[in-house]
């Protein structure tokens, strides 16, 4: 009887491991199958072209226009270059960050609770379906803080319009050298 009730048990939870589940979890990086790493390059080179084309779009608006043309942009703009990039590499990709300046930057779900913990690393998570999914850190660089240092530092005009795009922009106060956010990047599998 009791060897019965200790089948049934195995078999109940065999059973239950054995069900799909889309589930993620972390891996170590340094442990990646070939597919894998592969994977992880091709979020690599989405996320420097990404970063590429954000920071010469911004940087060719500001000399030309200045920085409150520069907010226009980026309001305008980001969203739709970072649509583009992921087409391009046949990705999905976004930015992030713990201090949101744009609503529509949410983490997605796998990667909430490292951006929340403001994890200073490259961490990667595998699906349950064969993707790869990579969370990247960005650096505040000296040339970010025009439009993120705190706000008495950021000229007062930039200070009115951002505020007025943004109602509840929690970018302000960083400083060069510290944890702006991340890039995330999900790649299906091969
Ligand atoms: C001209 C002003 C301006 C400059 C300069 C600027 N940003 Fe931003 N940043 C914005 C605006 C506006 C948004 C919100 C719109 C968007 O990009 O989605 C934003 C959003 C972001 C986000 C997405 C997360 C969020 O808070 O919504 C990150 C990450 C970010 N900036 C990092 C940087 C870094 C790193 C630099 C320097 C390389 C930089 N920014 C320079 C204006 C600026």
């Amino acid at each position: 009887m009791k060897n019965v009730l200790v089948i049934t048990l195995l078999l109940v939870l065999g059973a239950f491991l054995l069900l799909p589940t889309d589930s993620i979890s972390q891996l170590d990086i340094t442990k990646l199958t070939v597919t894998q790493q592969q994977q992880l390059e091709k979020a690599a080179a989405s996320k420097a072209a990404l970063g590429k084309k954000l920071v010469s779009t911004l940087t060719a608006k500001m000399k030309a226009e200045g920085p409150v043309a520069a907010i226009e942009l980026c309001n305008t703009e980001a969203l739709p270059l970072t649509a583009e990039i992921a087409a391009e590499q046949g990705v999905r990709i976004g930015r992030t960050s713990f201090r949101l300046r744009n609503p529509q930057n949410m983490a997605p779900v796998w990667a909430a609770a490292s951006v929340e913990s403001k994890v200073k690393d490259t961490q990667v998570f595998a699906g349950s379906d064969g993707s790869l999914s990579v969370l990247y850190p960005i650096i505040t660089q000296a040339n970010c803080l025009t439009c993120h240092a705190s706000v008495g530092m950021v000229a007062a005009p930039l200070v009115t319009a951002l505020h007025e795009k943004y109602p509840t922009d929690e970018a302000f106060g960083f400083i060069e050298g510290s944890l702006r956010g991340y890039f995330w990047v999900e790649v299906a599998a091969e």
